[in-house]
């Protein structure tokens, strides 16, 4: 099937791809050079910039997949560990590969001794997202075995390091903004309960993990896995498409999703929750989400894809109940949610403009449960965001037809004009 755009009366064919599920794509790769001219999508909310087969998000119908397995399912069944095989790899792991794939990334959960000076040098109070940009990008400085991006078996070793280390690297980050040591991983736990030992475990004693905390967090990990072509996703593939250093590329994701409409939207929102405080002061907040004059958003709230309820914001909104009736926690910050959730759902302006709650509105009342502060929320989301990341890299890197990304613009700035020495300027 072709699409035929014509303008001043000449026309063009274009062909139209269809994928295996979801909207068919019309590829305007010769447009510019039939017509002249560019297509203008600013924010890309129509424009496909790559073939995947990693995640599929039906935004309509709130449904997400990763290599076709429900979300749902996944995060019911799965382990983050067996989910980042699936991304990496298409298929879910039999018992050796299962095995095997847990060998290697337990044996790279340490990092290089040099790495800890990095923290030395950031201020305590320092953001663990600034920590992260700058220690994870350092890595890049250190593996300079994997660095030839066009040998596989070097791209499967940095895709290994960035996962086994996403977790040592965030909970140092963590250790040093409240002054205690750093441990080191244990090979003897699991990846989460690994994380969860080397956060909040001390050299004094031993750490007992709660199986309770280590499957919630291991299911906030899942379901923050990878989102198809998001904005910290397109950064790495950007990133990743000048042949750049596979960390480097993981430390230009960090950045983008360190933003409150992207990543940084679960520490924003359990902020706003806490702000609201009382469920008599949600109207207020309502008012102001909806007043054009007011800068303020719901935080949590809308999605450039979901036009329907998140999936992944479903069973966070379960396991929230879950997790703090478990540890005998009340939070009243998770009644003003529900609450501001039902109001919100039933107010026209949110019907209809199709805005849900989106991954971020739950997330934190689990995770501050847990015991972990709100500054830390989105280092977490790029802890897990890693195996998505270095997935859709690495199907970038393999991509026959991958060239630079290099975007053009509508410019709309001054025309040629001659310079003006300093002395006839007014
Ligand atoms: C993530 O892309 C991904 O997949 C991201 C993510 C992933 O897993 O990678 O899912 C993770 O980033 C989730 C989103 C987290 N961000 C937030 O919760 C921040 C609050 N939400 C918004 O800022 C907003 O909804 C975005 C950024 C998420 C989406 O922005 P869009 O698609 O550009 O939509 P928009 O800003 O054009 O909004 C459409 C309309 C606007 O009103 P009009 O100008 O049409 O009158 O809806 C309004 C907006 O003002 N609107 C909101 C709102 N979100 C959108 N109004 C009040 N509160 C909100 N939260």
């Amino acid at each position: 099937m072709t699409a035929t755009i014509s303008i001043d009366g000449k026309g063009a064919d274009y062909p139209v791809h269809a994928g295996s599920i979801g909207p068919e794509v019309i590829d305007i790769r010769k447009l510019y050079g039939n017509t002249g001219r560019f297509t203008y999508d600013p924010g890309f909310t129509s424009t496909a910039s790559c073939e995947s087969k990693i995640t599929y998000i039906d935004g309509d119908q709130g449904v997400l997949l990763h290599r076709g397995y429900p979300i749902e399912q996944l995060a019911e069944h799965s382990s983050f560990l067996e989910v980042a095989y699936l991304l990496l790899n298409g298929e879910l792991p039999n018992q050796k590969e299962h095995d095997e794939f847990k060998y290697l990334i337990t044996r790279h959960t340490m990092v290089h001794e040099q790495l800890a000076t990095f923290y030395r040098g950031f201020r305590r109070d320092a953001h663990p997202m600034a920590i992260m940009c700058g220690v994870v990008g350092a890595l890049s400085a250190f593996y300079h075995d994997s660095t030839d991006i066009h040998d596989p078996k070097q791209r499967e070793i940095a895709c290994h390091r960035l996962i086994a280390k996403m977790p040592t690297i965030a909970a140092m980050a963590y250790k040093y903004s409240v002054g205690q040591p750093f441990l080191y991983p244990k090979n003897s736990l699991s990846y989460t309960g690994n994380f969860l030992r080397m956060t909040f475990g001390v050299p004094a004693e031993e750490y007992e993990i709660n199986p309770v905390v280590e499957d919630a967090l291991d299911k906030i990990f899942i379901l923050h896995a990878d989102h198809e072509q998001n904005a910290s996703t397109s950064t790495v593939r950007l990133a990743g498409s000048s042949g750049a250093n596979p960390f480097a590329c993981i430390a230009a994701g960090i950045a983008c999703l360190w933003g409150p409409a992207h990543g940084g939207a679960n520490e924003a929102a359990l902020e706003m929750l806490r702000e609201i405080g009382r469920p008599e002061r949600i109207p207020e907040y309502i008012a102001r989400a909806k007043n054009k004059d007011d800068p303020f958003r719901l935080m949590g709230f809308g999605h450039r894809v979901y036009k329907n309820y998140d999936p992944r914001a479903k069973v966070l909104g379960a396991a929230a109940t879950k997790v703090l009736d478990t540890l005998g926690i009340s939070d009243p910050v998770l009644d003003t949610a529900r609450e501001l959730e039902r109001i919100a759902l039933s107010d026209d302006y949110f019907i209809e403009k199709k805005l849900y709650p989106n991954v971020d509105f739950y997330s934190g009342i689990i995770l501050s449960a847990i015991g972990f502060p709100t500054s830390m929320f989105t280092a977490l989301f790029a802890l897990a965001r890693t195996t998505g990341w270095i997935a859709q890299w690495t199907e970038m890197m393999e991509d026959t037809d991958q060239r630079i990304g290099r975007p053009r613009q509508l410019y709309t700035g001054h025309g040629p004009r001659d310079y003006v020495p300093l002395a006839q300027r007014g």
